[in-house]
This record gives C-alpha cells, structure tokens and sequence, in this order.
C-alpha cells in the first residue's frame, strides 16, 4: 500500500461542508504503478462465534448534518472535534482493510455522509474495489440534499444504488420532523439521482400521529417515480425525546395489514443484505420493504457490522460493547495489526440485540445516537 495512504493523519477535511462543488480539489494519494494500492493480501473471512459471515460493514464518515430531524438529533447538537473524526484517507484505508477481510458491501452513512468536505474523494477512492471484483457493491444513505449537485458524481464512483430518507410528502410535515430540511431540493435531489442512473430506494421512518394517514400515498407515489420504498420502526436511540419516540411508536405489522387492505402484497425472497423483508406491490411493481428491529428478531442472519467516523467499530446496532480502530490506525502503519484488531473484535459480536420498547415494561435502547453508529 502506497504510504500516504498509511499515514496516521489528523482529520483536517472533516469540516461540514455544506453545499459542495462537485470539481473541489480531492486530496488525492499517489497510486502505485498500475493506478492501484497493494492489496494486503488474501485474508480468511470474518467469521463470528456464531457462525455468520461478515460480509456487510457501515461506515458512519460523519457525525453533522444538514437536518435535524427530530428522532435523529436534537437542535443544539455538540459535535466531535475534527481531530476525533477520521481522515478521509484514514477512513480508506480502514474500509479497504474489511474489503481485503471479506466485506463485499459498504454504505456509507452518516450524520449526513455527503455534506462532508471532499467526500467524493472516498468514494472514488472506495471504488477501486468495486472495479477489481472485491467488492459488489458501494452505496449510501442519503437525506437528499445534496444529490442534486452529486448525483453524476456518485455514479461516475461506481455507486448504483442509493438510499434516501423521506418520511412525508407533505412540505409542511417535512419541515416539522427535519427541522432544518428542505423539501423541494429533496425531490430534487430524487429526480438528479434518476436522471444519473441510480436506482433509489426511500425510507421512511413509521411514526404514529404523524405520517400515518400517509401510507399509502406514499406507495402510490412512489411505485410512480420507479423506487422501492421501506418502511423504519422507530428506535430509541440517544436522549432524543425518548417519551415521544415510545407514543409514536408504529409496529410495521399494523403498517402492513394497513396497506394490505388496498395494495395487493406479495411476500418475496429478495435480500438487500440487511434486516429488511420485502414484498412486491402487485398494482406498483416495486418492492417495500419492512425493517422491524424491534417487532422482528433479524439477529440470526446478522451479516453487518458498524463503524462511526471516530474509527469504533460497533459489532451490534443494539448493544454497546466496540472496538477502538482509531487507536490502531494511528498507531501504526503495520496492516497485519489492524486486521487482527478486526478480528479480535468479530470474536465479540454478540447473538443478538437488546432493544426494548414497552410502555408497561420501559424503554431500553442504545445509549448512542443513530447519527453516530450511522443509521
Ligand atoms: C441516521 S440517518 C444517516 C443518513 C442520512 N443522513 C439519512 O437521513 O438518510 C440514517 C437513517 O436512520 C434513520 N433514523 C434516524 N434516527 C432514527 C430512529 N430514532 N429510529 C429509526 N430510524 C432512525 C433515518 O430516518 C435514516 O433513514
Ligand atoms: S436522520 Fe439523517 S438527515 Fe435526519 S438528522 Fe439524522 S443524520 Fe441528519
């Protein structure tokens, strides 16, 4: 691996960005020869005390964003220092360590991945992977604000798919539950994606009072656009109005028998590689998925793990015990310790998770942000 690419580096590029210019000078590394950095060499897979290959690893690349939405963050967010927060260069070398381990699939996510500065550059960087078969797929969950200006760039990167997230059609509604989010640049951001060849998936989080007399214009609307849509339990997650969170609670079982009552639901066996389950829209033709984290026990076919943009590695979305690879990263540029601090921590993923959301029994979840372990 060319060295730049290893030095333990201060963050200096993780500033919030906001509105990115698509030409903005990428700190870009030296490459090698042929254009490539030295692979590290065949590694076995990363295979958990419960058999469960790790084949899927999420990359929280920042902890800001351009919204605040209300389940997420609260308005007066502290964010980490710049120091805390891994180098763009740092970040790839990280991620390329789990692809050389077996990981065939990388979001990267957030806070809001693409408002941080020079972001494209990872991406780009990441996609290497992509062209040399090690990796299958690099993709990104995305509020949408910035597709508009990095749509076409996202796709000259290798990335085909794209996740964003939109709760409501309703501008009104938008703005209460962002905040900060505008919604005509997310359409247009959704339209920008389309237009450069990205498939796009929308999440929308279930949220009792709020979006629920919106369902079905949601399917209907976008089995119009072409996307698939899935539908997000609310977790508990951090301090944020933990009590609201557990009044709006909205089990996707009652979600779906909803939208059964008018939508024609077949069952199919499609994998994104996480803990939704799918059904076709019959009258639509796209799919919908369901990611049920705390009616559904997904755990057993747990092929992820996490990462937040300080280089903790969180084994579980649900459970608190994690790995330091910041520390390693910077350390030392020897890759050998690096991988056996991966491994080391794949040996501690647990069964399963701990969430618990119960008005009689209490609320248990995880004491971190969702902006943090990356959503
Ligand atoms: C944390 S965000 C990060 C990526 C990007 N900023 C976005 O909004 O798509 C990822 C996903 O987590 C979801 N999310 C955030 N907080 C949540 C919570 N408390 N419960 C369920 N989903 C949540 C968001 O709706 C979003 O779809
Ligand atoms: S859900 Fe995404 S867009 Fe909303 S505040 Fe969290 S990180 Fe930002």
């Amino acid at each position: 691996m060319d060295e730049s690419v290893r030095t333990p580096h201060v963050a200096n590029d993780a500033d919030f960005a906001g509105p990115q210019t698509g030409a903005a000078a990428p700190p870009e590394a030296p490459l090698d020869a042929a254009g490539m950095p030295a692979p590290l060499g065949r590694e076995a897979p990363l295979i958990d005390p419960f058999q469960r290959r790790i084949s899927y690893l999420r990359v929280s690349v920042t902890d800001r964003c351009d919204f605040r939405c209300v389940y997420c963050m609260s308005e007066d967010m502290t964010f980490l220092p710049k120091r805390e927060v891994l180098s763009l260069e740092e970040l790839d070398r990280l991620c390329s360590a789990f692809v050389h381990l077996g990981v065939r699939k990388l979001r990267l996510t957030g806070g809001e991945p693409l408002v941080r500065r020079n972001i494209m550059w990872l991406f780009r960087r990441l996609g290497r992977h992509l062209e040399s078969g090690e990796l299958d797929e690099l993709t990104v969950t995305t509020n949408g604000s910035q597709l508009p200006k990095l749509a076409d760039e996202l796709y000259a990167a290798g990335v085909r798919r794209v996740n964003v997230s939109l709760d409501t059609l309703d501008p009104d509604k938008f703005t209460a539950i962002t905040r900060w989010g505008k919604f005509d640049r997310v359409m247009e951001g959704m339209e920008a994606a389309k237009r450069a060849g990205l498939k796009v998936k929308v999440n929308a989080v279930a949220l009792k009072g709020v979006n629920d007399d919106e369902v079905h214009r949601l399917v209907e609307w976008a089995g119009a656009e072409g996307f698939d849509l899935t539908f997000i339990e609310v977790m508990p997650m951090g301090d944020i109005g933990t009590e609201q969170r557990i009044g709006q609670y909205w089990p996707l079982t009652l979600v779906r028998s909803e939208l059964a009552e008018r939508w024609t639901l077949e069952e199919i066996a499609y994998k994104s590689g996480g803990p939704a389950r799918y059904w076709q829209v019959v009258e639509t033709g796209q799919k919908l998925g369901f990611i049920t984290p705390l009616t559904h026990n997904f755990c057993e076919s747990c092929n992820r793990v996490r990462l937040t943009c300080t280089g903790t590695l969180y084994m579980c979305l649900g459970q608190d015990d994690a790995a330091d690879l910041r520390e390693v990263l910077r350390r030392t540029d020897d890759d050998g310790e690096l991988v056996a601090a991966i491994r080391e921590a794949i040996t501690r993923k647990p069964k399963g998770h701990d969430f618990v959301i119960d008005r009689r029994r209490g609320t248990r979840g995880a004491s971190r942000h969702m902006s943090v372990t990356g959503g």
